[in-house]
C-alpha cells in the first residue's frame, strides 16, 4: 500500500440531495403533488432515466439551451449515443408511440416522478440533478384539457398550503398562426444587429430571442411583433375558452405574451407558475400543449398537453411560506425494552403491530432505562412503552404520551395496544 490518504468523496457538483430529517419534507411535497394527479385520473408511467439522444434533440429542439448546452450525453458500451433525460415529455411520447398507448381509450393520462439532469450553472434552486412530478394528457386538443392540466398544478400547490405564486399563460397558436407570425418576426429580427450565435438560434426558433436575458437584446425585442396578435380565429377561440374556464373555476392568471418556454415543442396554450419568494429561480412549474411532438418522433399526429413541476423548488417555496405540517411521518410507538427478555417481547410486539399498520420502532443495543427513554424521546414517537421484568410478569404495561406525559394502562399484547393507540 502506498500509504496515501484517500480524500473524502463528495457528491457531484450542483446536485440536490435529501436525507433525514429534510427528506421527510421532500417526500411529503412529492406525494401531495402525485396525489393531486391521481385524483384527476392520471396513471403512473415509469420510464428509464436515459434515452437515445435523438429522442431529445428531435423532441426538445436544437435551438434550446437544454439540448445545445445542458445535456449529459455519453456513448454506451455498444457505441450508442445516450442522454440522461433533461425533461420528461419527449421520453413519455417515445413510450406512448412504442407501446401504442394512443391506440386505445383517449385521452391517455399519465403521471411520472423522478430525477432529471441538466448541466446548468448551479445556484439556489437550480441543480444538475433535480426532481419533477409531471403529467401528460394525450389525445385531444380541447380547451377543457388545458384547464384540467393547469388546475391539477394549482390544486397541488394549494394542498401544500402555498399562497404566494402566480400563473402566467399565453398561446403559441396553431401552425398557421405561428407561420404568419414567424414571417414578420424573422423580418423584424433581420433588421437587428445581432451576433452570429444569436442569429443561428433565431434561425431555428426566432421566439428564442424573447427569452434572451441580455439587456441589449431585450431592448431590441421590445417592439417585436407578438405571436398573440397573430392568432387565427380557431386559436383565438381556443385561448379565449381557456381563459373563460380558468375564471369559471376561480384560477387567477396573468397573460404574458412574451413568455417563452425553454423547450421547442410547444404549441397553443402554454403556462408557468412563479413563486414570489424564490428569487432568480422562481419557476416552480410549467408546461403547455405540444401538438407536433408525437409526429416529430415518428408517431401519429396526436395532440397533447402536460406540465412539469419542480419538486426541489416547490419544497423551497413551502419552506419560505412555512406551509408544511410540523409533524411528518411520525412514529406511533417507540418500545424501550430494559431486559433481555423484554427485548425479545418488544421485538415480537413491534412485528405484530407493524403488520396492523402501526408505525413503530424499538431501542436497540444495551442502554438501560435511561438510555432507552432518551432513544424514545429522540424518535419523535407519539407514544413510548417500557418493557421490563414487571411488565412481562404481570402482562400489564403503561403507554406514555410523549407530548403530555399522560399514562394509559394496557395489556401487553398487540390487540389491546392497537385499541389504545386508536388503530383498531
Ligand atoms: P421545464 O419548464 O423545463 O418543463 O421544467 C419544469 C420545472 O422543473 C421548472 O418549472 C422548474 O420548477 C423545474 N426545473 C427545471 N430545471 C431545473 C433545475 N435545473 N433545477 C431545479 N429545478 C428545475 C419541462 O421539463 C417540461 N417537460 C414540462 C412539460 C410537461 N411540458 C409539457 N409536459
Amino acid at each position: 500500500m502506498g500509504g496515501e490518504v484517500l480524500s473524502k468523496f463528495q457528491a457531484p457538483k450542483g446536485v440536490s440531495e435529501y436525507y433525514p430529517p429534510n427528506s421527510q419534507q421532500f417526500e411529503y411535497v412529492r406525494d401531495q403533488l402525485l396525489r393531486t394527479a391521481r385524483l384527476a385520473g392520471y396513471k403512473l408511467i415509469e420510464l428509464p432515466v436515459f434515452e437515445d439522444t435523438e429522442v431529445f434533440t428531435r423532441g426538445v429542439g436544437e435551438s434550446t439551451d437544454v439540448v445545445s448546452k445542458e445535456m449529459y450525453t455519453f456513448e454506451d458500451r455498444g457505441g450508442r449515443s445516450i442522454t440522461l433525460r433533461p425533461e420528461g415529455t419527449a421520453g413519455v411520447m417515445r413510450a406512448v408511440i412504442e407501446h401504442n398507448l394512443d391506440k386505445g381509450q383517449l385521452p391517455v393520462k399519465l403521471f411520472y416522478t423522478g430525477p432529471f439532469f441538466r448541466a446548468e450553472r448551479p445556484q439556489a434552486g437550480r441543480y444538475r440533478q433535480f426532481y419533477q412530478v409531471g403529467i401528460e394528457a394525450i389525445g385531444f386538443n380541447d380547451p377543457e384539457i388545458d384547464v384540467e392540466v393547469i388546475s391539477v398544478a394549482q390544486t397541488a400547490f394549494k394542498a401544500l398550503g402555498l399562497k404566494k405564486f402566480k400563473l402566467n399563460i399565453t398561446s403559441l397558436g396553431d401552425s398557421s398562426s405561428r407561420e404568419n407570425h414567424r414571417k414578420d418576426l424573422v423580418k423584424f429580427i433581420s433588421g437587428l444587429k445581432l451576433d452570429e450565435a444569436t442569429l443561428a438560434r433565431a434561425q431555428i426558433n426566432p421566439l428564442r430571442l424573447f427569452d434572451d436575458k441580455r439587456e441589449e437584446v431585450k431592448a431590441a425585442m421590445a417592439k417585436a411583433p407578438l405571436l398573440l396578435d397573430y392568432l387565427n380565429k380557431e386559436s383565438k377561440q381556443h385561448f379565449e375558452t381557456v381563459q373563460g374556464l380558468l375564471k369559471n373555476i376561480g384560477i387567477d392568471f396573468q397573460i404574458n405574451p412574451r413568455m417563452v418556454r425553454g423547450l421547442d415543442y410547444y404549441t397553443g396554450t402554454t403556462f408557468e407558475f412563479d413563486h414570489q419568494m424564490l428569487g432568480a429561480q422562481s419557476g416552480i412549474g410549467g408546461g403547455g400543449r405540444y401538438d407536433g411532438l408525437m409526429s416529430s418522433l415518428g408517431g401519429a399526429d396526436v395532440s397533447g398537453i402536460g406540465f412539469g413541476l419542480g419538486i426541489d423548488r416547490i419544497l423551497l417555496a413551502c419552506q419560505a411560506e412555512n406551509s408544511l405540517p410540523a409533524e411528518l411521518n411520525e412514529i406511533d410507538l417507540f418500545v424501550a425494552p430494559i431486559t433481555e427478555a423484554g427485548k425479545a417481547a418488544a421485538f415480537k410486539l413491534i412485528s405484530e403491530l407493524r403488520l396492523s399498520g402501526v408505525t413503530c420502532d424499538m431501542a436497540y443495543g444495551d442502554r438501560g432505562l435511561k438510555g432507552a427513554m432518551k432513544a424514545a424521546d429522540r424518535s419523535g414517537a407519539k407514544y413510548g412503552l417500557v418493557i421490563g421484568d414487571d411488565e412481562l410478569a404481570t402482562g400489564n404495561c403503561q403507554l406514555k404520551s410523549m407530548s403530555s406525559g399522560q399514562l394509559i394502562s394496557s395489556n401487553l399484547d398487540a390487540s389491546d395496544l392497537l385499541e389504545k393507540l386508536g388503530k383498531k
